[in-house]
């Protein structure tokens, strides 16, 4: 899977809650070393502050730098930085939920969409330009998506974004082929983070994938599978895996309507 020694940056680290978390503690498992990113200096007091669970020799341990996707000459500079990677894993979203998630999906606030289109979507491009030039002997690039192929009450641009940054994802993966660098989307069912908290109606979301996904789904503790496909695709057994979106979802991408009594035995 993951060589020992081999460096990753896993980009969007915001709290112990959150996917790049996991991802990173995986990464480790496996032998492999792990510099995250969070949007600022600011938002590394954050982390601090919600990991009381860390030691401070923990805290103390873990690589961090800094990166706004936002800033081209960030992302520039962050690769100056990091020296050679193996992969990258870009786990980084935002948009208004006032504005660009609830109940009603017109909106007025153009710069709030193009804004979290950027963020969610475009900044990938930017991360693999960039990355590309620090990984020499080519490497992969993880994304991470939720099921754009239909469209949920509430996710409303997100979903609009995410359906674009799977395009992009395929797009990349052609550019970088020349490059063996590897580029592909991971597609979660719903994940309790702070971003998940921040999208109107999530709770309802997550009680309803439970209903249509044929595997049980626990937003909580199934972080660790996703983070597992994560990992898989950053390493070496999917070679000639690019361009992808693939799901850890319990299968409720793949399956039309509620799951009935005889179908969930283990309730
Ligand atoms: N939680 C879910 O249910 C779920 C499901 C599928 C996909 N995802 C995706 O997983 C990814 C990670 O989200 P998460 O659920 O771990 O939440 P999270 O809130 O822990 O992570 C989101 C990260 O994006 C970062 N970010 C936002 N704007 C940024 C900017 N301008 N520059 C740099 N970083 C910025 C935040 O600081 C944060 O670290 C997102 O792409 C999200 O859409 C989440």
């Amino acid at each position: 899977m993951i060589q020992p020694n081999e460096v990753y940056l896993v980009m969007g680290l915001l709290d112990t809650d959150s996917i790049a978390y996991s991802i990173g503690k995986t990464i480790e498992q496996f032998g492999g070393k792990v510099i995250y990113t969070v949007q600022s200096e600011k938002f590394k007091r954050v982390f601090f502050d919600r990991s009381p669970d860390l030691t401070d020799e923990q805290k103390e341990r873990m690589s961090i730098m800094f990166c706004d996707v936002t800033r081209e000459d960030e992302v520039q500079r962050l690769f100056e930085q990091t020296g050679n990677l193996a992969g990258i894993v870009h786990s980084i979203a935002y948009a208004n939920p006032k504005t660009c998630l609830g109940e009603e999906f017109h909106t007025d606030a153009q710069d709030d969409i193009l804004l979290s289109y950027k963020i969610s979507c475009m900044s990938l491009a930017c991360v693999a330009r960039y990355g590309c030039a620090v990984m020499p002997d080519g490497g992969s690039i993880v994304t991470m998506t939720f099921d754009s192929g239909r469209a949920y009450s509430y996710y409303n641009w997100m979903g609009v974004h995410k359906a674009a940054l799977e395009a992009l994802v395929r797009a990349l993966a052609r550019r970088h082929g020349k490059d063996l660098i590897r580029v592909n989307a991971v597609s979660a069912g719903p994940l309790s983070t702070k971003a998940a908290t921040h999208i109107p109606g999530f709770g309802e979301l997550s009680h309803a994938w439970a209903q249509i996904s044929p595997l049980p789904w626990d937003e909580k503790n199934d972080k660790q599978e996703v983070a597992n496909l994560a990992v898989f695709l950053l390493g070496h057994y999917s070679k000639k895996i690019t361009g992808q979106t693939i799901f850890v979802d319990g299968g409720a991408s793949a399956v039309g309507g509620r799951m009935m009594p005889h179908e969930r035995p283990f309730e």
